[in-house]
C-alpha cells in the first residue's frame, strides 16, 4: 500500500491554493494534535521532526480536519519533552529548522489546514539566557526567587509542591531559592514584570508574522502566582489540586494577561486564535477564559476526565455546555492528549473509544483529536524504566509519572524500521501488535477505526447539525445508561428530511448489552463495527427505521441517525 508522502515540491503547489478563511473557522473546528516528536521522523534519528510532519500533513488533511497543534519544537534541552523552552524564536535542530518552520506552516495552508503552536509562558527553560544571566545575578526578578526560611534559609520559602513532584523550589549557590511549578529546569517566570510581558508579546509576534493561526497557551492558568506567596498548608496540595483554586493555579490575574493577548491577535485579523490549557476547578472557571475579550477557546477537561458513565457523561455535558454560554463561547472537548492515558485504555476498551469519539464529534464546538487516537491506540502500559523520559517519572512521586505511555511514535506502516516511522528506530520502543493497527492496515478496511474517523469528519462537515449546529436536545425516558439527543442545524425549527444538512439524532449505549429505542432514524454512522455473521447494524436500522419501529443499538456504541 502506498505511503501517505507527499512530493518535496508541496510546500511550492501549495502556496498557489491557499483557501480563504471561514469567518469564526474555530467555534466547530476538528483540530488534531501533533505531538512533534512522536509523529513522523525524516531523519531517522528516532524523534519526529518538522520535516516529517509536513510530509505525513496529508493524512490530517485527509482524516477532515480543520487546523492541526504542534507541540513545542522550540530550541530546549528537552529535560521536559520540549516545554522546557531556551530560545523561543528558534527550532531546536532535533526537529528542523526555521524555514522547516516555515515550510510546514505553508504546506498545511496549501492543503486547507491552519496551523496552532504551543507558547510556553509560565516557564522558561534552566538554559534560557535570562535564567543564566539570573543565576550570575543580573535580572533576577524575571524570574520568582526568594530567601528560604528557617536558619540559615536552609527550607524552601513556601510549602508549594512541584506538579512533577517534590519541592517548587531550588536552591542556587548563593543560597536563594527559584520557584519552579514544574521540573527544576523549569523556572516560573514573574509575570508582574513588565520585561517578561513585553518578551511575550513579541514572541507571539514573531510566530504570527511567521503565518500561524493561533497559540495553544501551556499553563495558562498558572502564570500569576498570589500576593505573598502564601503556603497551602502541610500535604493539602494534592487534595485540592483540580477542586478548588491554589495560590499558584487560576488566580484572577491571569486573565488580564489573556485579554492583552486577545487584542494582539486580534491586531493580526479575525481568524488567529489563543486555546488556553488551563485546569480549572469548575465549568464556571474555566469559561472566564473564553470571555468574549480573551482566548478562543479553553480545552475541556471535565470531559476528559469524565469516566464511561451515561449519567456523570450528560452532567459534564450540560454543565459544559451551560456555562461556556453564558459566555458566549463555544465548547472545547478533548478526550486524549500527550499528558493523560489514552482514553482507549482509560475507557477500558476500544469499542467505547471509540463511541466516545462520536459521542465527542457530535456536540456543539471544536474538538480536539490527538494523534493516533483515530488509530485506536492504546496506552502503552509496559515501557521499560529505562526508556522513559517523563520527568514526572525520573523525579518519582509527582502526577502519575507515565505520560511517556501515550507519547509512542505512530505506527504508519506494516513493515519497515519504526512501522514507517522513520527510516530509522523510534524514541520509545512501538509495540509489535502495532503494525496491525498502522495507517497502513486500517486504511480501506471499512471495520477500521480509521476509517470511522474519516467518515465521522465527512459527515460532521456534511451536517452543519454536528459541531455548529444548535443546542442539544435530550430525549429522556431511556434505559439506564443511554444517552439520546437530537442536534438541529441552526435557524431549522422542525426536523430536517433526513438528507444532508438536516438535523440528526445521536444515540450512546454505555451498556455491554445491546438496547431497543423506541426512536427512528436513517443511520449515518455507528461507532461498532458491522458484525462478522448477522446482518450488519446500519442494514438493521434502516429496515426497523424505514417501518417507523424501534431500532436496536449496540453495546458500547455511538450511533448518529439523520431525522
Ligand atoms: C504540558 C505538559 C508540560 C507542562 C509544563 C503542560 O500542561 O501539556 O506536557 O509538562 O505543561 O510545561
Amino acid at each position: 500500500m502506498a505511503h501517505e508522502l507527499t512530493s518535496p515540491s508541496l510546500s511550492d503547489s501549495a502556496r498557489s491554493c491557499e483557501r480563504p478563511s471561514r469567518p469564526g473557522w474555530w467555534r466547530d473546528a476538528v483540530i488534531y494534535q501533533v505531538y512533534v516528536r512522536s509523529f513522523a521522523d525524516s531523519d531517522g534519528d528516532g524523534i519526529g521532526d518538522l520535516r516529517g510532519a509536513r510530509e505525513r500533513l496529508p493524512h490530517i488533511a485527509g482524516l477532515g480536519a480543520d487546523a492541526v497543534w504542534l507541540t513545542p519544537f522550540y530550541a530546549s534541552p528537552q529535560a521536559d519533552g520540549g516545554y522546557d523552552v531556551a530560545d523561543y524564536r528558534a527550532v531546536d535542530p532535533v526537529f528542523g529548522d526555521l524555514a522547516d518552520a516555515d515550510d510546514l506552516v505553508r504546506a498545511a495552508h496549501g492543503l486547507g489546514l491552519k496551523v496552532i503552536v504551543d507558547i510556553v509562558p509560565n516557564h522558561t527553560s534552566d538554559r534560557h539566557p535570562w535564567f543564566l544571566q539570573a543565576l550570575a545575578g543580573i535580572g533576577r526578578d524575571r524570574y520568582v526567587f526568594r530567601p528560604g526560611r528557617g536558619p540559615g534559609g536552609a527550607e524552601p520559602p513556601n510549602d508549594w509542591e512541584s506538579v512533577f513532584g517534590g519541592p517548587a523550589w531550588t536552591r542556587v549557590a548563593d543560597g536563594s531559592w527559584y520557584l519552579h511549578l514544574f521540573a527544576p529546569q523549569q523556572p516560573d517566570l514573574d509575570w508582574t514584570n513588565a520585561e517578561v510581558r513585553a518578551e511575550f508579546d513579541s514572541v507571539l509576534r514573531f510566530w504570527l508574522d511567521l503565518g500561524v493561526d493561533g497559540f495553544r497557551i501551556d499553563v495558562a492558568h498558572g502564570m500569576v502566582k498570589a500576593e505573598g506567596l502564601p503556603d497551602i498548608g502541610h500535604g493539602q496540595q494534592a487534595k485540592l489540586i483540580g477542586t478548588q483554586r491554589l495560590p499558584f493555579f487560576d488566580q484572577d490575574g491571569v486573565h488580564e494577561i489573556h485579554r492583552g493577548w486577545r487584542r494582539l491577535l486580534e491586531s493580526y485579523g479575525p481568524d488567529r486564535i489563543g486555546v488556553a490549557e488551563a485546569w480549572a476547578p469548575t465549568p464556571e472557571r474555566l469559561a472566564l477564559y473564553v470571555r468574549p475579550d480573551e482566548l478562543h477557546q479553553a480545552f475541556n477537561f471535565q470531559f476528559l476526565n469524565c469516566p464511561w458513565d451515561a449519567t456523570a457523561l450528560r452532567a459534564v455535558v450540560d454543565d459544559s455546555l451551560r456555562a461556556t454560554a453564558s459566555v458566549g463561547a463555544p465548547t472545547t472537548w478533548v478526550l486524549s492528549n500527550h499528558d493523560v492515558v489514552r482514553h482507549s485504555t482509560r475507557y477500558g476498551s476500544p469499542a467505547r473509544a471509540r463511541a466516545g469519539a462520536l459521542l465527542m464529534l457530535a456536540l456543539p464546538g471544536s474538538a480536539y483529536v490527538y494523534q493516533g487516537e483515530e488509530l485506536g491506540l492504546p496506552e502503552v502500559v509496559d515501557l521499560p524504566d529505562e526508556a522513559r523520559q517523563d520527568p514526572a517519572f525520573l523525579r518519582g512521586d509527582g502526577q502519575d509519572g507515565l505520560r511517556d505511555g501515550c507519547r509512542v511514535p505512530l505506527p504508519w506502516t506494516q513493515d519497515g524500521p519504526s512501522y514507517g516511522f522513520g527510516p530509522g528506530g523510534s524514541w520509545l520502543p512501538q509495540p509489535p501488535q502495532w503494525q496491525a493497527l498502522s495507517v497502513e492496515a486500517q486504511s480501506a478496511d471499512p471495520s477500521s477505526t480509521l476509517e470511522l474517523y474519516r467518515r465521522a469528519l465527512g459527515v460532521r462537515r456534511d451536517h452543519p447539525a454536528l459541531g455548529a449546529g444548535e443546542a442539544v436536545e435530550w430525549l429522556d425516558g431511556l434505559p439506564e445508561g443511554v444517552l439520546a439527543f437530537r442536534r438541529r442545524p441552526e435557524g431549522l425549527g422542525g426536523e430536517g428530511d433526513g438528507g444532508e444538512g438536516g438535523a440528526v439524532l445521536v444515540t450512546l449505549n454505555t451498556t455491554d448489552r445491546e438496547v431497543e429505542l423506541p426512536l427512528s432514524g436513517a443511520p449515518l454512522l455507528s461507532s461498532a463495527p458491522p458484525a462478522p455473521v448477522l446482518p450488519s447494524p446500519a442494514a438493521e436500522f434502516t429496515d426497523r427505521a424505514a417501518q417507523g419501529h424501534n431500532v436496536r443499538v449496540p453495546a458500547d456504541s455511538c450511533v448518529w441517525w439523520a431525522i
